[in-house]
């Protein structure tokens, strides 16, 4: 399992009005642990109000600068975003979890490859990581990046973004729209939409020229370019997209059907987590397997528990679950038996799941 260490503070800076990039000081004897992949992040705990919190952050800096930076933009009533903006010293320690995620192709220096990258405020972060990362080690690479923001003054590492573009005239083209200010070429204005979209598809970003996109941003933006590029024939292996801060509409709508049908019913639940088995009984249907057994003392990983970070991977042994969300899991491995245990929730009189494994 996956354990948090203490990283000092060394950095601050306030990149637009609401938004800090954070620096850490990663000590030399951690430094292979916190080796990271463009596109990966960090989860960051502490306790706010006597409430542990932990929150899962992208990485801005590149893996080739041996720099540990993540982007935090407050937003409104978030407290952890909100204390980075405004608590948060130079100096402070944070618990921090080694670097994960999915949202990166392996650097080929060999190779010369299109990419085309899609942004959405925050989403930046990450995606500023993936475009300075290759452009860097694949010489003969190119990237065009689509940025979506509010207005010129609440775009997140323009600075380096413009200098990225300087260095690699020729090989990386940004094209920036903006919802609240007015810009001379219509295209340019407002979100993107389909309408954008089939344009940009047939004209800028011809797609059978492109070998990979990279999509972060809001939930709903992910998904019409992800559709999109679908139904333009383009495979699912070209096409990656990092989520967080999912709604979770749908998944309450679940919960209650799964409520009403199963919620009469007890399920026998033993949890295995370093070889010790952790055992409890809960309500089908009702709460995840996660929250239950964090209650009934079991140490359990986890962070984003939205579905997306796979922190809390585990394997069903024995019974039944019905997941709400998943993210992070690929399709094999749910064949396999492997759950997001944040989302699982039990409908099977007894169940045996295996972190272990
Ligand atoms: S904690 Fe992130 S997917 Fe469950």
């Amino acid at each position: 399992m996956k354990d948090f260490y203490p990283l000092k503070v060394s950095q601050i800076e306030k990149v637009t009005q609401d938004c800090s990039v954070i620096t850490f000081d990663v000590p030399v004897q951690l430094h292979k642990k916190f080796e990271f992949k463009q596109g990966q992040y960090l989860t960051l705990k502490t306790t706010i109000d006597e409430d542990e919190i932990r929150r899962s952050y992208s990485l801005c800096s590149s893996p080739l600068d041996k720099q540990w930076k993540v982007g935090i933009k407050k937003i409104e009533g978030g407290k952890f975003s909100s204390f980075a903006n405004e608590v948060l010293e130079v100096g402070d320690t944070l618990d921090v979890m080694p670097p994960d995620g999915k949202f990166y192709v392996e650097v080929d220096p060999n190779q010369k490859r299109n990419y085309a990258a899609f942004a959405a405020g925050s989403g930046i972060t990450p995606i500023y990581s993936i475009i300075k990362t290759h452009l860097q080690a694949e010489p003969n690479s190119t990237f065009k990046l689509f940025f979506v923001n509010q207005t010129t003054a609440s775009i997140i590492l323009k600075e380096e973004l413009e200098a990225l573009k300087n260095m690699y005239m020729g090989r990386f083209e940004i094209f920036y729209f903006l919802t609240k200010e007015r810009r001379s070429v219509g295209l340019f204005n407002g979100r993107i939409d389909e309408e954008k979209l089939d344009i940009i598809f047939k004209t800028i970003c011809i797609t059978n020229l492109i070998d990979h996109y990279f999509i972060c941003g809001p939930e709903a933006m992910i998904h019409l370019i992800d559709e999109n590029l679908k139904d333009r024939d383009v495979s699912k292996e070209q096409i990656h997209f990092e989520l967080f801060g999912i709604s979770t509409d749908a998944s309450s709508e679940q919960k209650m059907v799964l409520k009403n049908r199963f919620g009469d019913k007890q399920c026998d639940v033993t949890i295995i987590e370093g070889g010790i088995g952790v055992d409890f009984s809960m309500q089908q249907g009702s709460n995840n397997i996660l929250d239950e057994a964090l209650v009934n003392a079991a140490d359990l990983p986890f962070a984003c528990k939205g579905g997306v970070c796979a922190t809390c991977k585990a394997k069903v042994l024995e019974g039944e679950v019905k997941m709400l969300l998943n993210y992070g899991l690929e399709d094999d491995e749910v064949e396999q038996g492997y759950i997001l245990t944040c989302q699982s929730i039990p409908v099977s009189e007894k169940l045996v799941v295996d972190f272990d494994v």
